[in-house]
């Protein structure tokens, strides 16, 4: 119960919650301590909609997380809008604030980089704008339904980097389920969804997934390099495969099935005005990707290609390995 008494010093309420949820959680199995969570509530196969990143978590009967984020009922739109998409980011309707304080710290081991490193480029700010922990996880532009747009409103959400507690909080004053001033970041110091409750000490006490691991951080010294440039040039001295398809001003992409297109489940390089090169959607698909074609459980962690897990660890049924580092060899001949 020692978990407990920080929940108190935040506010009564919450620790109602609190012990609620561990009254019915208490019971659930703990999840694994691997990197990545096979004991996902989710089934992760078909759609989005099954995974980790539908924000709604409608998985669950109940709506526990209605205290840590506004509940737009809408799996695409914490990410994506149909209309009055940030213009600030070069990413498909993108929905949500950017980080662009340019806060990073580039991954730098100057005694084996060969290649120029950037600042993350588009197809890494999108998911470290929820991954890097400073933008709160329902940090939208534009929330369902209309009369919150908030060009006409007197709040913006429109700045960028931070979110804005006041605008957001007019989802939750108008009636619907969400916080009305906690709007809460995945990660980092103060009231945040993995210090809060998703930490490895509530894993152990009730079973809620620890996300310490998913909180990737502006520090990216300790992560593959993003923003990094791919070789142009190859032959025996590069260990690196040559991309199959290369479409300048867009992308390069490994054409495993040779149709031409870059496909859900093959690697790809984005040129965003720097040549060639690596981020964080290089590897993975937000939208979660079937591991042994149409409706197979989806590879973990959001990869395209599965790095091999298979067998060995808990709740991996239906997984399909790609072989040991598949992942890693579609780019590194090692
Ligand atoms: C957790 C964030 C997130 C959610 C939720 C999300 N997407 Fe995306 N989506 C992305 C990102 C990031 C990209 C860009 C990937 C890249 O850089 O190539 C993207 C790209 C797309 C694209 C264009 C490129 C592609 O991969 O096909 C479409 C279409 C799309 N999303 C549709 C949807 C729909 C429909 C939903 C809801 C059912 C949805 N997305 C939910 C993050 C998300
Ligand atoms: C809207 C916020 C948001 C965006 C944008 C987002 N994520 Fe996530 N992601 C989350 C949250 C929240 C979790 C943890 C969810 C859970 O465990 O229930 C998560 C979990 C993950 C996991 C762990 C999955 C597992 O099963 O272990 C990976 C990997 C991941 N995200 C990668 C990405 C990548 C790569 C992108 C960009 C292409 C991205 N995310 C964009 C919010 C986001
Ligand atoms: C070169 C490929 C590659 C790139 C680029 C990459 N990842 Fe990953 N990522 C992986 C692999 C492989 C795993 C699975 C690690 C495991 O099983 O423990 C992973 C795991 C994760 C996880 C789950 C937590 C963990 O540590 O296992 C998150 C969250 C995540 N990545 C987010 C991101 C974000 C955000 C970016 C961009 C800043 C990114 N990844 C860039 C390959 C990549
Ligand atoms: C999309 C292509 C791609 C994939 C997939 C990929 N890498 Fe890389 N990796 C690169 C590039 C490009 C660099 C930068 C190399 C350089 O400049 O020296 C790099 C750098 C590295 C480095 C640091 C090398 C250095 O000199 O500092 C390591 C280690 C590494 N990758 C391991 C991995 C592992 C392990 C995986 C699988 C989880 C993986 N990579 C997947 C493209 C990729």
């Amino acid at each position: 119960m020692m978990k407990n008494t920080c929940f108190i010093a935040v506010g009564s309420w919450r620790m109602a919650v609190f012990l609620t949820l561990s009254g019915v959680l208490l019971l659930s199995s703990n999840a694994s301590a691997d990197g990545w969570d096979p004991g996902s509530g989710t089934t992760a196969s078909g759609s989005i909609v099954n995974t980790r990143h539908n924000l709604t978590t409608s998985w669950n009967a109940y709506d526990y997380m209605s205290s840590a984020r506004n509940q737009y009922n809408d799996v695409c739109v914490y990410c994506h809008t149909p209309h009055g998409a940030n213009s600030q980011i070069d990413a498909p309707l993108w929905n949500r604030t950017i980080n662009s304080d340019s806060n990073y710290t580039i991954y730098d081991k100057p005694t084996t980089l060969m290649r120029p490193i950037s600042v993350p480029g588009p197809s890494s700010l999108t998911c470290l704008s929820c991954h890097d922990g400073t933008i709160s996880i329902d940090s939208v532009l534009n929330m369902p339904g209309s009369g919150r747009d908030p060009m006409n409103s007197g709040l913006t959400n429109t700045e960028v980097g931070t979110s804005n507690a006041s605008f957001l909080g007019q989802w939750r004053a108008a009636g619907n389920s969400g916080p009305m001033s906690v709007h809460m970041t995945l990660g980092g110091p103060g009231l945040t969804c993995a210090a809060y409750c998703h930490n490895p000490a509530n894993e152990e006490l009730t079973g809620w997934t620890d996300f310490t691991a998913f909180v990737i951080g502006e520090d990216l010294r300790d992560d593959h390099p993003i923003g990094v440039q791919y070789p142009d040039t190859f032959g025996p001295s590069v260990d690196f495969n040559p991309p199959d398809t290369t479409i300048p001003g867009k992308w390069a992409f490994f054409d495993t099935n040779g149709n031409n297109f870059a496909d859900t489940n093959e690697i790809r390089l984005y040129d965003s005005g720097d040549g060639y090169e690596v981020e964080c959607a290089s590897c993975h698909d937000p939208h979660g990707v079937a591991s042994g074609g149409a409706g197979s459980r989806f590879s973990p962690s959001f990869l395209r290609v599965n790095n091999g897990v298979v067998g060995s660890h808990a709740g991996v049924t239906g997984i399909v390995s790609h072989g040991p580092s598949a992942l890693c060899l579609t780019c590194h001949t090692k």
